[in-house]
Formats: C-alpha cells, sequence, structure tokens
C-alpha cells in the first residue's frame, strides 16, 4: 500500500552557513551527534551517500558511540551508483532510497548527508522538511547545500531550539502550495 512519507533533511552547519565537514581534527559536535542519534532513534532509519557512510566505517570511535548504536538499530540505505557493501541496503538514486523505506512502512526518511546527495535529493525536490543544527564554529569556503543554479525555495520555521555547547538547532518545513 503506498502512504505518505515525509523525508527531513539533517544536516550540521557552521556559523557562516557552511554545510560542516567532519574531519579527524574538527569532528562534529557531540550535541550534534547526539542528536543525530535522537532523530535516528525517531526515524528507524536513514539515508546516507556512498562517501560519507564509508567516512563512519572508518572512524572506529565514533562507530563504537553514536554511529555504531545507531547503525544496529536502524534502516541504514546507502546510495551509489556501484558500490557493493556488506550490511546496508544500497541503492543507486535518491528516489529509489524513499522508494525502499516507503515499501518497509516508514513514516519518515531521514537523510544524514552528505554533501553531494543532500544537494541531489534537494534539486529533485524531495525534501520536505530540514532539520539544521548550527555549530559554533567559522570555515573557509567549504562544503554547501543548495539548490541548482536559479532555484529558490520558501520555508516555514517550524522550531528553533538550543542543543548545548552552543549548539542550536532550527526547522524549517518547505512551503510548496
Ligand atoms: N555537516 C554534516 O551534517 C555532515 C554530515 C555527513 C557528512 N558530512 C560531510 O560531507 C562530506 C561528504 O560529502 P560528499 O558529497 O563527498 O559525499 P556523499 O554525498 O556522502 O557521497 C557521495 C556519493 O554518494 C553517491 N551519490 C550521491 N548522489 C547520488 C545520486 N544522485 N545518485 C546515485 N548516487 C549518488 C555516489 O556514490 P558512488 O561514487 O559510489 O556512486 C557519490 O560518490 C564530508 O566532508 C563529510 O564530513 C557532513
Amino acid at each position: 500500500m503506498l502512504f505518505c512519507m515525509k523525508t527531513i533533511l539533517w544536516a550540521t552547519l557552521t556559523a557562516n552557513g557552511n554545510y560542516a565537514r567532519s574531519t579527524p581534527a574538527h569532528p562534529p559536535r557531540p550535541e550534534a551527534l547526539a542528536d543525530f542519534a535522537t532523530q535516528v532513534g525517531a526515524a528507524s532509519n536513514f539515508i546516507v551517500g556512498r562517501q560519507t557512510f564509508q567516512e563512519f566505517q572508518s572512524q572506529p570511535q565514533r562507530s563504537a558511540t553514536d554511529a555504531g548504536a545507531v547503525f544496529a538499530q536502524a534502516d541504514v540505505v546507502v546510495v551509489s551508483r556501484s558500490a557493493e557493501l556488506k550490511g546496508p541496503a544500497v541503492v543507486t538514486s535518491p528516489q529509489a532510497a524513499l522508494a525502499y523505506l516507503r515499501e518497509r512502512g516508514h513514516a519518515t526518511a531521514l537523510l544524514a548527508g552528505g554533501e553531494r546527495l543532500h544537494n541531489a535529493f534537494l534539486a529533485e525536490g524531495l525534501v520536505d522538511e530540514l532539520c539544521l543544527n548550527f555549530a559554533p564554529t567559522f570555515e573557509d569556503e567549504g562544503l554547501r547545500l543548495r539548490l541548482p543554479p536559479g532555484g529558490f525555495e520558501r520555508l516555514q520555521l517550524l522550531d528553533s531550539r538550543a542543543l548545548g555547547g552552543g549548539v542550536w538547532q532550527l526547522r524549517y518545513a518547505f512551503v510548496r502550495a
């Protein structure tokens, strides 16, 4: 049976609006990671790009804490045009990722990154809500979440709250009426 499923794009941004990069030298804020675990717990799934998935796997200390527990209990969907991975479902397009979760009865799909996958979903108009955590960091040119050239969408602010450690969460819905 087909039913409506909401897609939430989850991302941590820097104070200058970049899509924050995670590196060993500059790991994500613990408050943002804890929020990711909370969001995954609520959705029971997440969709992730092949690059980000493999970055998670290469950081054993993170896998042992937040991501490890999350991976074990959630429906994890990796989007890749060609990768063969042991464990998660692998699909070849954003649409296929949503179809996979819809068929499994999920009411919400949580989109976890990275930059290219987020922008692919945004370009296809597949995102219903944004859950953005603004971390107190500032970067160089960095990564960007964006629509294709000429794109413009109106948003409605749904909620804002402090997550602690100087991280603020803003939630928006796309207004498409
Ligand atoms: N700030 C945050 O909240 C946050 C969260 C997660 C990650 N990140 C950051 O994001 C960066 C990684 O982003 P990224 O853009 O390099 O990688 P990514 O989006 O995680 O993965 C890119 C890969 O996903 C697949 N893919 C993407 N779009 C696709 C499409 N439309 N159809 C089919 N497959 C598609 C392709 O895999 P194949 O090459 O296998 O075909 C592509 O090479 C890192 O710096 C990471 O730290 C930030």
